[in-house]
């Protein structure tokens, strides 16, 4: 019974979100291992658009159980919305969809407000976070003084833990405030206790040890899906650092973050958009800062789902892909939003670097390198037709199948599933990973 991680090969934003909705059919489970609210997952089903944050995309089928797991950093006011809006609409009727693991960490105001300060004194240099608190919040886990979900459900345990933070937090955001000309953060002890054990009361009926659920549906022989947010270039210690988030968004953290052993997974998927975006600062070496990217960014509707940013957008980066491919040991590659590139007379593929006067293959992992960096680019000729029918190869125009077939060769991984339109009709799966 093969357990599935899907990750992002590239800067995120890949359609993580679509596939997983996709494969959750073949599984019993889905689970959430890192990231938090920093994350949009879209999905679009019988023309209804549903983002979520931070409630696996696994949750809109019935009779699936969802996790939280340990290693995802919870905004619990943003939790309850999108679990209010879930119900509102039918869906989570019952609790035992959802489990949140006990031992995930918690954001709170000041986190938040220190992502957000910090921000504005980097200045030029900024990261261009999402400003939801997550970098701090993992900060605090590492330097273990966080608070954990299960910090939420006994009030004077929480008291405690509020005071300790605050009084840790407090003299920098007062400096940090100070210099932004902003008025220093309003931050009560009461009102936040207050606020946060009522989220705790609240989220008390999704709460319990997820290591332990999941273990038993793996030794039942339940299949498990593993949802990665972000993608491989935004991993702590894999991505373009310090342009990155602050965990590991690599597959390897999908058992860490969950509370299951290595072994428990089988496969990894990868999803790459036909193309690339990245959304904030740093490299970005395949980058069209011109017309066409205005173009792609256009048809392919690239504004961040959290922040409505605009994405950057840029060619496909095969040097990127095969990173991905050997940092998370890909079994297969989803390729998606190929439809956007429909009507461009002449596609482009970067195949390999130009690093002063030498050609590399492999991804620089030195920023200076990488900010140097020539993209080398393959022409294969575009197609004229649109996509969004299409349900298996056959259907594609043959400069379409062409480019996937090319794809898949200089990336040494099998496409095994094209994406030709938003909704979950629009899609070619070649090869399932929960089947083989
Ligand atoms: P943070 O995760 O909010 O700390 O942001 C750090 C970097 O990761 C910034 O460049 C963000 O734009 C980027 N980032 C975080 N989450 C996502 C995502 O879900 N998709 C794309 N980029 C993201």
């Amino acid at each position: 019974m093969p357990n599935v991680v899907v990750i992002g090969a590239q800067w995120g934003d890949e359609g993580k979100g679509k596939v997983v909705d996709l494969l959750t059919e073949h599984a019993q489970v889905v689970v959430r291992f890192q990231g938090g609210n920093n994350a949009g997952h879209t999905l679009v089903v019988g023309g209804q658009k549903t983002v979520l944050h931070l409630i696996p995309s696994g949750i809109l089928h019935a009779g699936k159980t969802c996790v939280i797991g340990n290693g995802v950093v919870i905004d619990p006011g943003v939790l309850l919305k999108e679990i209010d809006a879930l119900r509102a609409r039918g869906f989570l009727a019952d609790a035992g969809q959802l489990l949140i693991s006990a031992g995930a960490h918690v954001i709170f105001p000041w986190h938040k407000q220190l992502d957000l300060l910090r921000e504005k004194a980097r200045g030029g240099a900024a990261i261009g976070t999402t400003g939801r608190g997550i970098g701090p919040a993992y900060e605090h886990k590492v330097a273990r003084v966080g608070i954990r979900v299960r910090d939420l459900l006994d009030a004077e345990k929480l008291r405690r833990r509020v005071r300790e933070a605050l009084a840790g937090v407090r003299d920098e955001l007062t400096r940090l405030a100070k210099a932004a000309k902003v008025e220093d953060p309003d931050l009560d002890e009461g009102t936040i206790v207050g606020e946060y054990a009522a989220f705790g009361a609240r989220l008390k009926e999704f709460v319990g040890d997820a290591s332990v659920f999941l273990h038993e549906q793996v030794r039942k022989g339940s299949r498990v899906l593993f949802e990665g947010a972000q993608g491989t270039l935004l991993d702590v210690d894999h991505g373009t650092y310090p342009y990155v988030t602050s965990s590991n968004c690599v597959a390897g953290n999908a058992a860490v973050g969950s509370g299951l052993g290595p072994t428990a997974i089988d496969r990894v998927m990868g999803i790459s958009k036909a193309y690339t975006t990245r959304v904030g600062g740093g490299p970005f070496p395949t980058e069209l800062d011109n017309e066409l990217g205005e173009r792609l960014r256009k048809i392919g509707d690239e504004f961040g789902a959290t922040t409505g940013r605009p994405r950057r957008c840029g060619w496909l980066d095969t040097v990127v892909l095969r990173y991905a491919a050997r940092v998370n040991g890909l079994w297969g590659i989803a390729l998606t939003k190929l439809d956007v590139l429909s009507g461009l007379e002449a596609l482009r593929i970067c195949t390999a670097y130009e690093l002063d006067g030498q050609n590399i293959t492999e991804f620089p992992l030195d920023l200076d390198d990488l900010s140097r960096v020539k993209p080398v680019y393959e022409e294969l000729p575009g197609w004229g037709t649109k996509l969004s029918g299409a349900r298996t190869l056959d259907d594609l125009p043959e400069a379409a199948l062409r480019y996937v077939r090319r794809v898949e060769e200089i990336s040494g991984v099998p496409v095994v599933c094209v994406s030709v339109g938003a909704d979950r009709g629009e899609t070619i799966l070649m090869s399932n990973p929960f089947r083989g």
